[in-house]
This record gives C-alpha cells, sequence and structure tokens, in this order.
C-alpha cells in the first residue's frame, strides 16, 4: 500500500534500529533475547502474569511539544512491530557509562530486594518508571506499580522500600527536559510522516496504519485478518497455542483510535486506547468503574490492554463489559466508511458469536454520564484481589425516588455465556418500594435470569449465592449508607 514503510523503526536504548525481515508475531523478548543478546529481560510465565519480562517503552507525547511518555509492559507478549516510533529500555540501558548502578538498582542492593533475582530485573523495570516520573512515596501507589511483578523468594517488604528509597529522576529539570526532547525529535525524525507498516514476511504479513480510514481500508481488503490492540489476549494465542497469525492489523498506531474524550458528560473513547489512558475518565463517570478497571491485570496489562480489545473478544467474564451494560453504553462499528452505533448489550449474541462482521472493527465506546439521582455500583469477585480472573462480577445502576426504584440497570459477568442483563431481576425491581420484601423476591428472580455453570473457578451454586448476595449488598449500601461493607476498594487512583 502507498506511503507504507517495511522496516520497523525504533530506538533501543539510544541506539537506532531498522529492522526489515522480521517474522511479525517475534516477541519483543525473544528478539531481546536471542537477537540482541541483552538476557537482562526475563521469561518467566510468558503469559503477562509474573512481570520478569517488564521492559519500558517510551513514546512521543503528542499532548505536549517535546515531552515523552513512558510504560512498562510485558515483553513476552508484545511482538516486535509494535515497538516502531518507540524508545525500548531494558535493565541493560540503566548502566552508567562509569559502571556505576542506577539509584533504583542502588536501592533494591541497599534494603536487600533481591534473593535468586530471576524476578529482579522486571522489578528494577517497574521500579525505574516510577523514578522516570519523579518517584513515589505512597504505599498504595507502589503497590499498584508492583503488582504485576511476582517475587517467590524476597518479599515485597524490601522491593516497596527500594522504590521509596531510589527517588526520582528531576522531571523539571532542565538537563533531563532536554534529554527527553532530544528523544521525542529522534523518534519523530525516524518515523517520519509516513502511513505506517506495511510488512510481508514468509511467516506473515503485518499492517499497521496511522489512520482510521486507511485501518478501514485494509480490513476491507483483508477481512479475515487478526486485529492487534494491546495483545494481552492475542500475544498469548502465539506464546501458548502456539498459533500462526496471518495477516496482522495492528491498531495501536491509529491516533485517532487512541482518543479519550468527554462530550456532555458522555465519555468516549477509541478502542485504540489503552486501559491506564482511559481510567481517569471511567473512574471520574463512576468511583467503582475506576476501581474496576484498576484491579484488571496489572499496571503492565493496563498500560497494553484495551477496552476495545475487553469488548471484542467476547468473554463471558471480561471485566469492563457488565460494567458498561449497565451504564447503558453504545458501541460505534465501522466497515469500510459505514459506521453503526448499537447498545453494547446487543453486540454480544451468545457465547463466541459477537455482532461483528468480517472486515468491521470497534471504533469507540461511549459512555453516557449517569444521571444525577443514579447511583452506580460494580463488585468483581475473584479468588485473589490482584491479577486474577473473575468468577463473578455484578454491576448495578438504580435510580431511587421516595424510597422506590424508579429504574435499575444490572448486568453480570460470569454468569452465562456472555455478559448479560438480568432482566427479570430488573423487573421484579422497578415501580417496587426498595425494602427487605423486594430484595428477597429480586434475589430469587435472578434464578430465573441466569443457570451459571460449574468450571475451575467457582460452582454453578457459588456463583449464584455470590450474584444473590452482591444485591444484598447493593442494598445495604444503598439504604444504610454508614454500614461497612468494604475492606477496600472506593478510592480511585489514575495511572
Ligand atoms: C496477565 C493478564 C491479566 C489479565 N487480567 C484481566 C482482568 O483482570 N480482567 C479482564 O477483563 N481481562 C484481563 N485480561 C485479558 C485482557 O487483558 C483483556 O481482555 C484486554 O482487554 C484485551 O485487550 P487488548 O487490547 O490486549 O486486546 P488484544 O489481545 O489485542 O485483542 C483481543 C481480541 O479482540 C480483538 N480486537 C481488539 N481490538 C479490536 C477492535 N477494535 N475491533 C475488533 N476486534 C478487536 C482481537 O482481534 C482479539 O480477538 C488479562 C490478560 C492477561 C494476559
Ligand atoms: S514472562 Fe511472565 S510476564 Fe512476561
Ligand atoms: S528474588 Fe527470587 S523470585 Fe524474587
Amino acid at each position: 500500500m502507498t506511503n507504507m514503510r517495511s522496516d520497523i523503526r525504533f530506538l533501543l536504548g539510544n541506539e537506532e534500529r531498522r529492522i526489515e525481515n522480521i517474522d511479525p508475531q517475534t516477541t519483543v523478548l525473544n528478539y531481546l533475547r536471542l537477537d540482541e543478546h541483552k538476557c537482562g529481560t526475563k521469561e518467566g510465565c510468558a503469559e503477562g502474569d509474573c512481570g520478569a519480562c517488564t521492559v519500558v517503552l517510551g513514546e512521543v507525547d503528542e499532548t505536549v511539544p517535546g515531552a515523552m511518555r513512558y510504560r512498562t509492559v510485558n515483553a513476552c507478549i508484545q511482538f516486535v512491530p509494535t515497538l516502531d516510533g518507540k524508545q525500548l529500555l531494558t535493565v541493560e540501558h540503566l548502566k552508567s557509562a562509569d559502571g556505576s548502578l542506577h539509584p533504583v538498582q542502588q536501592a533494591m542492593v541497599d534494603t536487600h530486594g533481591s534473593q535468586c533475582g530471576f524476578c529482579t530485573p522486571g522489578f528494577v523495570m517497574s521500579l525505574y518508571k516510577i523514578w522516570l516520573d519523579g518517584g513515589e512515596d505512597d504505599r498504595g501507589a507502589i503497590n499498584d506499580a508492583l503488582a504485576g511483578n511476582l517475587c517467590r523468594c524476597t518479599g515485597y517488604g524490601p522491593i516497596i522500600e527500594a522504590a521509596r528509597a531510589s527517588g526520582g529522576a528531576g522531571i523539571n529539570d532542565v538537563v533531563e527536559q532536554s534529554r527527553r526532547k532530544d528523544v521525542a525529535d529522534r523518534l519523530k525524525g525516524l518515523v517520519g510522516e509516513g502511513g505506517g507498516l506495511e510488512i510481508t514476511h514468509p511467516r506473515g504479513r503485518y499492517f499497521a496504519p496511522r489512520s482510521s480510514d486507511k485501518l478501514a481500508q485494509i480490513l476491507v481488503t483483508h477481512p479475515d485478518a487478526i486485529i492487534l490492540a494491546g495483545g494481552t489476549d492475542v500475544g498469548l494465542w502465539v506464546t501458548k497455542h502456539l498459533k500462526r497469525l496471518d495477516p496482522i492489523v495492528y491498531i495501536g498506531d491509529v491516533a485517532d483510535l487512541k482518543s479519550v474524550e468527554v462530550r456532555d458528560g458522555d465519555v468516549h473513547i477509541g478502542a485504540g486506547a489503552t486501559y491506564s489512558d482511559a481510567h481517569g475518565a471511567l473512574g471520574d463517570i463512576a468511583a467503582d468503574l475506576g476501581e474496576l478497571v484498576r484491579r484488571i491485570g496489572s499496571r503492565q496489562i493496563r498500560n497494553a490492554g484495551t477496552l476495545g480489545g475487553n469488548i471484542a473478544n467476547g468473554s463471558p467474564i471480561g471485566d469492563t463489559p457488565p460494567a458498561l451494560i449497565a451504564l447503558g453504553a453504545r458501541l460505534v462499528l465501522r466497515m469500510g466508511d459505514v459506521r453503526r452505533e448499537i447498545p453494547l448489550e446487543d453486540f454480544f449474541i451468545t457465547y463466541g458469536k459477537q455482532d461483528r462482521a468480517k472486515g468491521e472493527f470497534v471504533e469507540k465506546i461511549i459512555v453516557p454520564k449517569p444521571a444525577g439521582s443514579s447511583q452506580f455500583r460494580a463488585w468483581k469477585i475473584s479468588k485473589r484481589f490482584d491479577q486474577d480472573i473473575t468468577a463473578v462480577l455484578g454491576a448495578f445502576a438504580i435510580t431511587l425516588e421516595n424510597g422506590a426504584v424508579s429504574d435499575i440497570r444490572i448486568a453480570f459477568g460470569g454468569m452465562a455465556g456472555t455478559p448479560m442483563r438480568a432482566k427479570k431481576c430488573e423487573a421484579a425491581i422497578i415501580g417496587q418500594p426498595w425494602t427487605d420484601e423486594t430484595l428477597n423476591t429480586a434475589r430469587l428472580a435472578l434464578a430465573d435470569d441466569f443457570k451459571p455453570m460449574t468450571d475451575m473457578r467457582a460452582s454453578g451454586e457459588y456463583r449464584m449465592l455470590v450474584a444473590q448476595n452482591l444485591l444484598t449488598k447493593l442494598y445495604i449500601e444503598t439504604t444504610q449508607p454508614g454500614v461497612a461493607t468494604r475492606l477496600v476498594g472506593k478510592a480511585v487512583s489514575h495511572g
């Protein structure tokens, strides 16, 4: 296609790389270890769970002239062509010319933050990202930044201490700003104004357009292409299921799909916006929505994964769809030049089947601002609080007037083959006084809405009981606000 390049251009530390003839589904981790012989970055799980492969990606911050933005990602599930136009920083790049340790490495030594050391480079890179942002002292924020790094021998206390002891880059310092501007200028010069990437390799093709018009055109020409967003699902198809994907169409470089905008109070989220990008705006819609997003995977996963991917994958246990359905979110789908807007709940037809034609893609998600009197609650129930898959997720948008329920939307994940509304339960509540009696009727009605399955995560009986108890929790929180119903969970940390 016109105007598209075939070489992948990026900075590895401060060194320029222009790579041609690489299998497009080569992971960044394998490239680093096998091609660059930079073996500081480790492989633990190869599925985004352990953080041993954590690297930092730097990108030009288009909102502030001359600025860079940095994020941690799991190198094991990112493909090399997604590095185009970015700076890749690994633990090797922390080494000073005089051989002295970087402040975060020195802090790890001083606090005895490493034993076997396998997890250490990954932790160091997560700490380095904190350092790049100017340092952090708050325990909650440090926990959040490190929740995607697992350590099985040292224990987290010394590592958290190291985070505090590291200090931070002087982000307002003139020298640091000019260093970042220099990197931003080099990255801009490297990729120029071209139309993105088109790679043809014997093992597969890869397209990375830079506009949604071009994306639409490519998908019409290649309707069977695999759409790649953050790769937090797709990456595992390669590392765990050993699939060959051809062609891949990457949407992470499409500038107009990455926007998060508030219009008349509604939030419009481009399908390419990451969870981290959308977190602040979603937390402003409802505190529980922000907290739900904060608990998705880890910081590394949220820095790559998208809301669009969480919807498009059609999973019955994706965390955002039930919450967005309860809030009445709408989906914009596009094929070629034709767009259609549908209620999100209509997208999920049945297990494994969504209302998306070949060649069509999710362009954006519109989350309406809840009416002033509406209250929103969402709870994710999983075996572990952080980094775990949902057993049941209940989301509720309720409006009370004079002690009665004038409106309620209830949606669950983990209770059926798709994220789904509890319409019989809603009907048992709407128009009724919000009392113990209505609650009990509604609890029973849930059994008419769902026949949940038993799997390794939970039994059907457990799921039903949890769903009913979440309804009771909603009742208590909306009628007796003084009662303590949560150990944690209403704070919204944007990051
Ligand atoms: C360690 C780990 C922890 C996780 N934790 C959670 C969790 O707590 N909660 C949770 O819900 N999920 C979790 N996930 C799953 C995953 O992160 C999410 O489903 C994520 O939202 C997928 O988005 P993505 O951008 O990475 O999608 P990708 O992996 O790039 O794509 C996912 C699917 O969506 C399709 N797709 C992507 N974008 C579009 C589009 N715009 N139009 C049409 N199709 C599209 C792809 O073709 C693919 O089929 C976790 C995953 C990992 C690896
Ligand atoms: S190797 Fe475990 S997250 Fe990448
Ligand atoms: S030091 Fe051994 S896993 Fe962390």
